[in-house]
């Protein structure tokens, strides 16, 4: 019995080691898991923290990097709390090679973790030099009307046992590489697009299971993409060039530490094949009697293929993608197959969304299948595609005949909820037919959840928005003749994004080409990749995505590095408005205003909420250079600092003197005046009372609606809950008659629609000419459900969530509501719930970081956690109260707090 006892004893000591003992997981390079090109020659290190107890923080850290059983780099113990974006110092990476990492910490109980489980990251092409493989063109005359997909491919021995095998591929177009039949990696719309004048994405694959002993082949086709296909409208085409070319090079190592590198070159073959054509707005045809099965196996025989030409390209554009690849995500199944009054076969996804559709079928030689693709039908219950303006969303499959044929496009992608099919003979089953979400694999990070279900919808709708246009780069639309990287629809939505999905690397890409297509004056185009020409810029509200989505990032990761690589960018385009002002006005150029305000149909007594467009642009001057003081201040450039601390003071006077009356009120009486002169500080603090006064006036003279557009909808209920309207607030989000967030759910949306009602309440629809169902600018409210319904935000002087504010607003009638946010340390969340005279919130704050809790009690005697009085808690600390808040400050942990009402 004693035995037992003593044995029982030590196993109970030995587990609350273990639990006392952190754990270090998920370790991230460059914020992705063990990526295989980077190309960033100091990358960075972040891991998280895991361990039972309360109150974890880090004190101490060592990293270890290995190449191979080789160490390259130790850094020894380093006193530092630090744990995300830890930069490499050891000797300087080599390109192409592969390096594993571990780290291990020390806790503020001085306790030392095990190291972690190791994780690896393989370093890209460093050097133009790198690259053996030559540009490839086809060598045959192409069909330049239908322009087909031209088919690459190249025959290869292997004949040692392997060790790796990585490939490394990009296109002057789009590309997919197959190696012995089997399709390389699992990314779509491949190389993803740049601005490829200056920087072309390479994609690199561990191909080693595709490799076999003996004979092999690579097989590599490519087809219009954005490098030479129709973009924007006017009959753009050929924007980046006119020539579809290809570059491959594989490295394999075998395990006898010999290596072969196969390259594209003049032994290549070429030719054309079942893709006929493929447009990004007009869909693909694919004749499946052209395929040229096993055209990527090494015993095709390739002999009437054409040679191929090598043409020189500068290899210095090449860089290792850094954002995540296009993927297949969910996918669809009918919910309903119908007839329409004009008779049309229609399948009815269910989820408005972007990417395309896939087609089971079995039938004769040649029979040709018509998947037309939309968003909606219209009031009839047609199939509506006038709004796709000249895109034409259609994909022709002919068949070969025989068995079950399979038939999916490539190099094209759709916007849509319905299909309609056209050239089927016998019955469409659900089986026959899927739809296919696509896009950029960002890591899913936030949830918000409430008790209000069109809420929920609400939410769905804005997360679905991001899906449908974050692809690669983040786009205005998914349908119509346009899906541009519209920078005005960026940088309203980019707060919102940070919480939803991981958007760090993906917005760190985009940033670059912003800066790149930005003019030599310093203009920021509207759209980047720019395609609609250098003078296609300049615009308040647009163009400071150049300052606003750096600094909205740097918040929500802690990132500095975006900072540092777009400061020269953010200084140019506060440097171009403050040449095209005078006395520190900004008065001049175009700018697209509060794009899509409310505007009432025959609008007689000038109830549409036009804001001066020069109220605007001083208002985005000021942001803009408040952005370039603050990152400036973060990059501890004191003297920059100073000279835009100076510049601000001065705009704002400017502002002051033109546009607000002796009496505090603005020239322009609109929502978005208000609602921008109070977010970005224009006004002397005696005069913020009255215009919040005015803008909560408007509102109710508009009978509790908002009339904001594009500029001002992102910051409306951020005003009102900081000047104390939070009801106002939850009014305008429960406001169910257009203009609101909520009417459009009420028609039936599933995602954020460009209009406030592209569908009007008689269901008919707004000019087709400019008429998204899928378009998320509007959703960028998203950010204040996060970080003030539910309460969970950053404190911008530990952004990043290294300090977390949890400031949550009861209200609105909800009875519940909650958000939660992976960060880069680990899950944060806040939530409420009312229980008849109590209030609970749920709080989660993640090892190493540390959080100040605001709970709204009228006194720290209300508030329990757990149970236990407030007082009597050790690990957490009362600091105060203000704003009908008690303040809380507390370390990592889980927390039930109870507030008696
Ligand atoms: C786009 C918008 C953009 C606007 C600017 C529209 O065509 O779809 O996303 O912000 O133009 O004018």
């Amino acid at each position: 019995m004693k035995k037992i006892l003593i044995t029982l004893n030590c196993l109970f000591l030995f587990f609350n080691f273990l639990m006392a003992q952190v754990t270090v997981t998920n370790l991230l390079t460059e914020n992705q898991v063990n990526p295989v090109s980077i190309d960033i020659v100091q990358p960075r290190f972040s891991w998280q923290l895991k361990g039972g107890k309360r109150n974890i923080q880090q004190t101490a850290f060592e990293i270890k990097v290995l190449q191979k059983n080789t160490a390259v780099w130790s850094s020894g113990k380093v006193a530092s709390a630090q744990s995300v974006l830890l930069p490499y110092a050891g000797t300087a990476l080599q390109s192409g090679r592969q390096y594993s990492w571990q780290v291990k910490v020390w806790d503020n109980n001085g306790k030392a973790s095990l190291w972690s489980t190791a994780a690896f990251f393989k370093m890209g092409m460093l050097n133009a030099a790198d690259w053996k493989a030559k540009w490839l063109e086809a060598g045959f005359a192409e069909d330049s009307i239908n322009r087909p997909a031209q088919y690459f491919r190249k025959p290869f021995g292997v004949n040692k046992k392997i060790q790796s095998a990585y490939a490394y591929i990009t296109a002057h177009g789009m590309y997919e590489a197959q190696i012995n039949g089997k399709r390389v990696g699992d990314y779509y719309l491949t190389p993803g697009w740049t601005s490829y004048n200056n920087r072309l994405q390479y994609q690199v694959y561990d191909v080693t299971s595709l490799l076999k002993n003996g004979a092999n082949a690579v097989g590599v086709v490519a087809a219009n993409g954005w490098y030479r296909g129709y973009l924007a409208w006017n009959d753009n085409k050929n924007i980046y060039g006119k020539k579809l070319a290809i570059l491959f090079q594989m490295e394999i190592e075998y395990t006898d530490g010999t290596t072969q590198t196969i390259t594209s070159d003049e032994s290549w073959k070429s030719a054309t094949g079942p893709i006929r054509y493929a447009e990004i707005y007009n869909g693909e045809i694919y004749d499946a009697r052209q395929e040229k099965n096993g055209w990527s196996n090494a015993m095709y025989n390739d002999n009437n293929w054409s040679s191929v030409k090598t043409v020189a390209a500068d290899k210095a554009v090449l860089v290792a993608t850094y954002n995540e690849p296009i993927k297949k995500q969910e996918i669809f199944k009918p919910v309903k197959i119908l007839k329409t009054p004009k008779g049309e076969l229609v399948a009815d996804f269910g989820q408005n969304l972007t990417g395309w559709a896939t087609l089971k079928i079995k039938g004769k030689t040649g029979d040709t299948i018509n998947l037309f693709h939309t968003e909606v039908l219209d009031k009839a219950g047609n199939f509506y595609t006038d709004n796709l303006r000249a895109a034409k969303q259609q994909n022709t499959f002919i068949l070969k005949g025989g068995d079950e044929e399979f038939f999916e496009p490539h190099f094209t992608f759709q916007g849509f909820r319905y299909i309609k099919i056209e050239g089927l003979t016998g019955e469409l089953k659900t089986e026959n037919i899927s739809a296919v979400a696509l896009y950029s694999a960002m890591p899913p990070t936030g949830t918000f959840t409430s008790s209000n279900a069109l809420i929920n919808q609400l939410q769905h709708n804005i997360q679905w928005g991001q899906r449908g246009n974050f692809l690669d780069v983040p786009t205005d639309c998914p349908q119509r003749d346009e899906r541009l990287g519209w920078t005005g629809d960026a940088q309203v939505f980019s707060r919102t994004a940070t919480f939803n999905f991981g958007v760090n690397n993906f917005f760190a890409k985009w940033m670059k080409d912003v800066a790149l297509d930005q003019q030599p004056n310093g203009s920021v185009p509207f759209v980047v990749p720019n395609v609609l020409g250098p003078n296609a810029g300049g615009s308040a509200g647009w163009a400071d995505a150049a300052t606003i989505i750096p600094w909205n990032v740097y918040l929500a990761y802690g990132d500095k590095q975006i900072l540092i690589d777009q400061y020269s960018s953010m200084k140019a385009w506060v440097g171009y408005m403050e040449k095209a002002s005078k006395n520190n006005l900004w008065n001049t150029g175009f700018h697209f205003g509060d794009w899509l305000f409310y505007r009432p149909f025959d609008d007689n007594d000038g109830r549409s909420a036009v804001t001066d467009k020069y109220l605007i642009a001083q208002c985005f001057f000021a942001y803009s250079t408040q952005i370039l003081f603050n990152t400036a201040t973060v990059l501890g450039k004191t003297a920059d600092a100073e000279y835009y601390k100076n510049l601000l003071q001065k705009i704002k006077t400017a502002f002051v003197n033109e546009y607000v009356t002796p009496y505090g009120n603005l020239v322009s009486g609109t929502q978005t005046a208000y609602v921008l002169a109070l977010h970005f500080d224009m006004l002397p603090e005696v005069l913020q009372k009255n215009a919040a006064e005015k803008l909560v006036t408007n509102i109710k003279n508009y009978g509790d609606h908002l009339t904001t557009g594009f500029l001002g909808t992102p910051y409306l209920c951020h005003v009102l809950s900081r000047f104390g309207y939070t009801g106002v607030a939850y009014k305008l989000l429960l406001q169910e008659t257009y203009p609101s967030w909520l009417y459009p759910v009420k028609m039936g949306a599933t995602t954020i629609w460009e209009r406030w009602d592209g569908i009007k309440p008689d269901s008919t629809f707004q000019v087709p000419s400019m008429n998204s169902f899928n378009h998320y600018s509007y959703g960028a409210i998203g950010d204040w459900m996060y970080r003030v319904m539910a309460g969970l935000d950053t404190d911008e002087s530990e952004p990043g969530y290294k300090h977390i504010i949890i400031k949550p607003h009861v209200g609105g009638g909800f009875k519940n509501a909650a958000a939660t946010l992976q960060t880069y340390y680990g899950t944060a969340s806040s939530g409420w719930k009312i229980i008849t005279d109590k209030i609970l919130f749920d709080v989660e704050i993640p090892p190493n970081t540390t959080a100040t809790i605001y709970l709204p009690a009228k006194a720290t005697e209300a508030i329990t956690e757990n149970g236990t009085a407030l007082s009597a808690i050790k690990d957490i600390s009362i600091t105060g109260s203000a704003e009908g808040y008690v303040i809380l400050k507390v370390g990592s942990g889980k927390y039930n707090f109870e507030v008696k009402q």
